[in-house]
């Protein structure tokens, strides 16, 4: 199994990173191609373990993707008729494989669509029910069988009006996918705004779809009867450009991202200013200089425009070397601080109660052999390894290649001592 060997600390570390392509962005866009009779081609595709599984997914589903690496490009064509079932074993690896379920009940309304249910994950449950309830609400039945749900509209899909109970990045993504071919109009209410799900709406309305904002969370789908070829330039990954950001952080040094809109990060820059760091931005890029004093902070995750819950991780190893008391809630899932039994073994003091998090912030972290067990898990304890004294060992570090691209590569560049073990 892979590991990263890191050895700290690491001190006022320089440089650039160049962001990539958005993975929560990819993900969506590349399930929606199922909507399309001709070729998609998407651009600044990150080459991420989790945009290869949903590769994976299409190509069993029938699709022909072609990956074009050099040039950060996919192209899908999904001309033959689909294979309505998306197998366990790849669900179970991505859940974003669940977002193929919308485009395909688009696509072939009547039909019997069979979608493995996920599970659990290490987050803590993940539901799809609000997936199914919008579904429901169109006119698609669902039915559970072998831990496959199976979805149908026998009468096909129809326009009504439905309201998430809560914000849910795919369940949102999915309901838009599987409206945008209905007769008449559909009316979804309180939905994610996160810039990715934005990005899929702006690539299936420049292909022709009718989706229009009716409020702050409200959208209408004016049903089409197909959508033209779709091109579509994915966003800049924020999620990758906060934990490079936090590299500079967590040494006091200076880290520059380029090619990320900083409107993806406000809360999370508003954050980083008030401990005490510089911030400057200049078109696609963002800087962020050392502080001098800097102070602990008082934070809380939330759906967008809030603070990520992907970022919570990142800035919690941060504020473990932040002199004073911070304070973290979680209100997302219900297991997201799993990094801190691995940064407690670094030295950091941190205590969960419930859904809030106290740290107290430290000087020196010690090194330890770590073991990671998400993704943004992964970023929090290399982040805690490079500030550290000593040598640490990261290990199960597949969970951080599912959603950084080139992660070894873009720290070593940074300055870091990291090295790679098999
Ligand atoms: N929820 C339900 N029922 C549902 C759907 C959601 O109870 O039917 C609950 C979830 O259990 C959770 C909350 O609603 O407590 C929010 O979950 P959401 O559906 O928004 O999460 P998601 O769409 O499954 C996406 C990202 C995650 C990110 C979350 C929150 C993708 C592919 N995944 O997941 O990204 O953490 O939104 O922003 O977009 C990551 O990249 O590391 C990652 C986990």
């Amino acid at each position: 199994m892979k590991s990263f060997i890191i050895n700290g600390p690491n001190k006022a570390i320089k440089g650039e990173i160049n962001i990539s392509g958005a993975k929560n962005s990819c993900l969506p866009l590349m399930a929606a191609s199922i909507l399309f009779k001709k070729k998609v081609i998407l651009k600044n595709v990150p080459f991420v373990k989790d945009v290869l599984t949903m590769k994976d997914l299409l190509i069993s589903l029938g699709a022909k993707v072609e990956l074009i690496k050099e040039k950060k490009t996919i192209k899908i064509s999904n001309k033959k008729k689909h294979k309505l079932i998306v197998p366990y074993n790849l669900v179970s690896t991505m859940r974003a494989g669940v977002l193929t379920m919308g485009p395909l009940l688009a696509r072939y309304p009547k039909n019997k669509i069979k979608v493995a249910l996920g599970g659990g994950c290490a987050l803590g449950i993940r539901d799809t029910s609000w997936h199914l309830s919008g579904f429901k609400s169109l006119g698609a039945d669902n039915t559970l069988s072998k831990g496959y749900v199976n979805i149908s509209a026998k009468n096909g899909l129809k326009g009504n009006i439905f309201k998430f109970p809560k914000v849910t990045v795919t369940g949102s993504s999915n309901l838009i996918m599987a409206s945008v071919l209905i007769k008449g109009e559909h009316v979804i209410k309180n939905i994610s705004l996160e810039p990715e799900v934005i990005d899929l709406i702006k690539f299936l309305n420049n292909s022709g779809a009718k989706i229009k904002f009716i409020g702050r969370r409200s959208i209408i789908i004016r049903g089409v009867s197909e959508l033209i070829s779709g091109e579509h330039t994915i966003i800049g990954d924020r999620i990758e450009a906060f934990s490079y950001l936090c590299v500079g952080a967590i040494t006091n040094g200076k880290t520059k991202v380029k090619n990320i809109n900083p409107k993806y990060l406000n809360t999370e820059l508003g954050i980083l200013k008030k401990i005490g760091y510089k911030i400057s931005i200049n078109g696609n890029s963002i800087t962020l200089s050392p502080g001098k004093k800097l102070k602990p902070a008082i934070i809380k995750t939330g759906p967008w425009p809030q603070l990520a819950t992907d970022n919570m991780p990142i800035i919690l190893a941060v504020l473990t070397k932040i002199p004073g008391k911070s304070i973290i809630e979680e209100t997302i899932f219900s297991n997201r601080f799993m990094a801190v039994p691995e940064l407690k073994r670094m030295g950091a003091k941190i205590s969960i109660k419930k859904n809030k998090a106290t740290i107290i912030g430290q000087k020196n972290l010690k090194s330890a052999d770590c073991i990671s067990s998400d993704l943004r898990t992964t970023f929090s304890i290399i982040l805690a390894a490079i500030a550290a004294d000593g040598s640490s060992t990261i290990s199960r570090i597949y969970h951080g290649l599912r959603g950084y691209e080139n992660l070894q590569l873009k720290l070593k560049n940074l300055g870091i001592k990291i090295k790679l073990r098999k």
